[in-house]
Formats: C-alpha cells, structure tokens, sequence
C-alpha cells in the first residue's frame, strides 16, 4: 500500500518554488491510498521565529494547502506539534543518527555558516526529526523538490539501521520529486534556490503577491548581456530560471518557448512570464481568500490532528516495544 508523506515549514509566504516544486504536485498525491500533509512548524523553529507571526504562517499554510486542492476528505492534514509522537520519535531517531553525517548535511552546513559558536543545536538535528516525520506514518513516497534529496537518502539509511538493529519495521520512504520544477531558483541570484527565508524580497515570487508586485519582480530579475533566450543553465541561470518558470506556468515546453522567443528581448520574456503566473496564481489566492478568516479551517487542522495521532501512536508503540522502552 502507498503511504504517501510531505511537510512544509510555515517560514514565510511561500514561494513560487515551493509551489512548483511540491504542494501543487501533493494534489495528485492525495489519491493515493493513504496520505498525510504536514504543516512542520518544529522545523521552522530551528531558526529563531516571532510567536505571533510562526501561529499566523501556519495558519496562511494551511489555507493555501486546501486553496491548491487538498481535500481534507481524502487526505490527512495537520500541525506537527499537534501529534506529540514526531518529537518522541525524533529523538529515537537521534540516538542512532551519527554527529558526522549530521554535519556534512549540505542544508545544516549552509544554515549555519557564519553562526560561529551560536549554530541551534536543532539546525544540526533537524535531518532526524524529518526522519521521524515520514517513519510515522511508515511512508513509502515522499513528494519534495530536488533540494530535499540528501535528507531523503538519510531517512532510508536511518530506517535502515533501525531495522537491522531492532527488526525490520519500517518501509524505506522513495523520493518522488516532480519531473519540471523541482528546482526553482531566486530572480536575484539564480544560481541560488529560490526561499521562502530569503531577505531579498525581490528574489522570490509570493504565492500571494500581487499582480502588480509579481511583474515588478520579473521585470527586475537577474538576467545576462548576451540578449538570446536560450535554455543554458551553466552559462544563462537566470534566463534559464525564466524559461523553466514560464514553462512551468503555461504548460509550454522550453523548446516551444526558444523557437517562439528567437529574436526577441529579454523584456518580453519577463512580461509573458509574469503574466503566466499571475494566471495560475490567482485561482489559488481567490481561494485563500475565501478560508483565511474561516474557523472551517480549524476545525479541518484539529481534525487531521486526531486522525494522525491514530496511526503516530501505533508506530510509537512499536517502536518502544522494539527498543526495550517499554516495560
Ligand atoms: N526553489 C525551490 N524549487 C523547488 N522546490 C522547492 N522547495 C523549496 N524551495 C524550492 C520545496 O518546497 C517544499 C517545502 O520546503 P520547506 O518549507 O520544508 O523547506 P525548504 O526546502 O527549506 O524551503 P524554503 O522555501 O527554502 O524554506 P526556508 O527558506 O524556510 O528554508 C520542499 O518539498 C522543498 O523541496
């Protein structure tokens, strides 16, 4: 049977990125036999988070995760403080994850560059806890995008030699991440992933930006001097960042998009671009609209909450029945 786990950080708005790269894919996920979709606001406070703001992001998440199409009939989705067990298990998790392999993730290693002696010790734990987070619900496919990789081979080594070590309980969870837009990357530096955290507000598109706020920030995005639109990612990131965007947003493929270009500015490919986006964007931000102020979308969370506890509690039980935890 397919289990199916996914999970965002309420960080911030999200970006166009994490749109691209997996909650508009989690809809056809939630066919599947059983699925469950994650608000993993313990993830967010690995980095500092104002309270006010981290209770408003997971609630906005919540609303676009249902404005995108998730059906809460046919799927499970919940706050992951809300179901105790994913702390519990994160830390059975730790005690068999190594420091080394913590420290050579490429995520800890970037978020924790410059912190000198300040690095959360959560930033370096962060990987078993996402580790917890799928073996819960004893997950068989992860929808994420490309960026989630390492995290995902690490959870299949964790489970791996939790089984060996205490009986084989846990399914090894496959990667699934979307074919186009897995990797979405920032309008300011397209060298770099586009991040719902990032400073620059001009480097990323808002899934609820306005209309007038998305093409000024295509209109400014980071292109090159040498004014062909080409497919190169090496040589033309930014341009190639464009042309994956727009395919993305008009179901175009890019060698439609390099023929229909050929010839033309830079400027038109930002403006069609912006207006593709504003065209897949606004069904999603009318419908967020709608759900934002409801208590409907509590009910929904508190919900999704009791149905994973049911099965969190299981897979905890086991767990502790394996390990000699209980008595
Ligand atoms: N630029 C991206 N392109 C494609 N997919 C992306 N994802 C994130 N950025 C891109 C995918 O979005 C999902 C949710 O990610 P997350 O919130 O759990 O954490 P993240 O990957 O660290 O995302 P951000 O936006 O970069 O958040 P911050 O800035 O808070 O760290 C994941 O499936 C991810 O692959």
């Amino acid at each position: 049977m397919a289990v199916v786990f996914s999970g965002v950080q309420p960080s911030g708005t999200l970006t166009l990125g994490n749109y691209l790269g997996a909650i508009k894919h989690f809809v056809d996920y939630q066919e599947e036999e059983q699925s469950f979709f994650c608000i993993v606001n313990q993830h967010a406070i690995t980095v500092p988070q104002d309270p006010k703001e981290l209770r408003d992001n997971t609630r906005s998440l919540a609303a676009l995760y249902l404005a995108v199409g998730l059906d809460p009939q046919k799927t499970t989705l919940f706050v992951q403080s809300e179901v105790a067990e994913h702390a519990q298990l994160a830390w059975v998790m730790q005690t068999i994850a190594y420091v080394g392999e913590l420290e050579r993730m490429t995520q800890y290693k970037e978020k924790a560059a410059n912190k000198g002696e300040s690095i959360p010790a959560g930033l370096l734990t962060y990987p078993p806890l996402m580790a917890a987070d799928m073996l819960l619900y004893k997950a068989t496919d992860v929808p994420v995008g490309e960026d989630q990789r390492q995290h995902i081979e690490f959870t299949r080594d964790l489970a791996q030699r939790f089984n060996h070590r205490y009986g084989e309980l846990f399914p090894l969870p496959k990667m699934r991440a979307p074919k186009v837009g897995a990797r979405i990357m920032s309008l300011q530096e397209p060298t770099k992933k586009m991040s719902k955290s990032d400073p620059n507000q001009n480097a990323t598109i808002r899934l609820l930006d306005s209309e007038k706020d998305i093409l000024k920030k295509l209109k400014r995005a980071q292109t090159d001097s040498d004014n062909t639109i080409r497919f190169d990612k090496e040589n033309k990131p930014g341009v190639s960042n464009l042309l994956a965007i727009y395919s993305h947003c008009s179901g175009k493929s890019i060698e439609e998009l390099e023929q229909e270009y050929d010839g033309k500015g830079y400027g038109n490919l930002k403006v069609d671009t912006a207006e593709a986006v504003i065209e897949i964007l606004r069904p999603v931000q009318a419908r967020y609209q709608e759900l934002i102020s409801t208590s409907e979308l509590d009910r929904i969370l508190d919900e999704g909450a009791v149905k994973a506890r049911e099965v969190a509690a299981v897979t905890m039980r086991e767990v502790e029945q394996a390990m000699g935890l209980k008595r």
